[in-house]
């Protein structure tokens, strides 16, 4: 895993916009795959600055609550389009966030993995992390080779994702969610993290085992994984100076 420090969020966000934009240069019909949360709102806003060419882009997205009506301002329909796919040219139909409403999941979680693999598979996958560890929604415990599917929450991430919704007993107990199989079949992961409360997560993720109890230590055996972090994020793992010595001393052709 590649561990990247900056100062702040901000300049963390920078950095993840670079390569989602050289992707995009290099590779105009790529296929991203997308997350919520308040992590990569930055991001997000940085990637609509940058004027990217979106017309032939193809992305997916991590995760919806089951039950939200896709209009609700909690739904991940509304955060995506509002936060983002609004304010940049992205084709509609190439736009995939799973349905919390459909009547039969397993049918629909079955043909979200048919269209990802239809379109080519996933070039580069953004994730956040939970505060228990999770990537998407798959929470402790999940199957490391999980596929899309119908997931529950734990209450730590009901909790977590309280501060969206007017009070917690509104979060839904249910969502939708790319298995952590899934994700592992993205070409390149970009993982973000920010804040202290993210401290623990990471620092069991990157220098602890791989466990299910931990879903996003799996990415230790991702090919070509990426974590962006601000220095609270930073704060507990242990070989600091070694992951920035490496990112500062990379050769040019490495550098974005
Ligand atoms: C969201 C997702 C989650 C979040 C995680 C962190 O689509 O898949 O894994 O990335 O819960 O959320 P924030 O960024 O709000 O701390």
């Amino acid at each position: 895993m590649e561990i990247i420090i900056q100062a702040n969020p901000e300049a963390a966000s920078g950095i993840a916009a670079r390569f989602v934009a050289r992707l995009l240069r290099a590779k105009p019909d790529a296929v991203l795959g997308l997350a919520t949360g308040s992590t990569p709102l930055r991001l997000y806003r940085k990637l609509v600055q940058e004027k990217l060419d979106w017309s032939r882009v193809t992305t997916f997205n991590l995760d919806e609550y089951v039950g939200l009506e896709p209009g609700r301002p909690q739904s991940y329909h509304s955060f995506m389009w509002g936060n983002f796919l609004h304010h940049i040219n992205i084709a509609k139909k190439n736009v995939h966030i799973p349905d919390g409403q459909v009547q039969d999941i397993p049918d629909f979680c079955r043909r979200y993995e048919e269209q990802i693999r239809a379109a080519g598979g996933i070039d580069l996958q953004v994730l956040g992390i939970g505060t228990d560890g999770h990537i998407g929604f798959n929470e402790p415990a999940s199957s490391l080779a999980s596929r899309t599917r119908i997931k529950p929450l734990t209450n730590r991430t009901r909790r977590d994702n309280a501060l969206f919704f007017e009070n917690e007993s509104q979060v839904p107990h249910h969502v939708i969610t790319m298995g952590i199989g899934t994700i592992m079949e993205a070409r390149e992961i970009l993982l973000l993290a920010f804040g202290k409360n993210k401290s623990g997560a990471v620092a069991r993720t990157v220098e602890g085992p791989i466990t299910a109890m931990n879903p996003a230590s799996v990415l230790q055996m991702h090919p070509a994984a990426k974590m962006v972090l601000d220095k609270a994020a930073a704060a507990k793992l242990k070989k600091t100076a070694y992951y920035r010595w490496v990112y500062e001393n990379k050769p040019d052709w490495q550098k974005v």
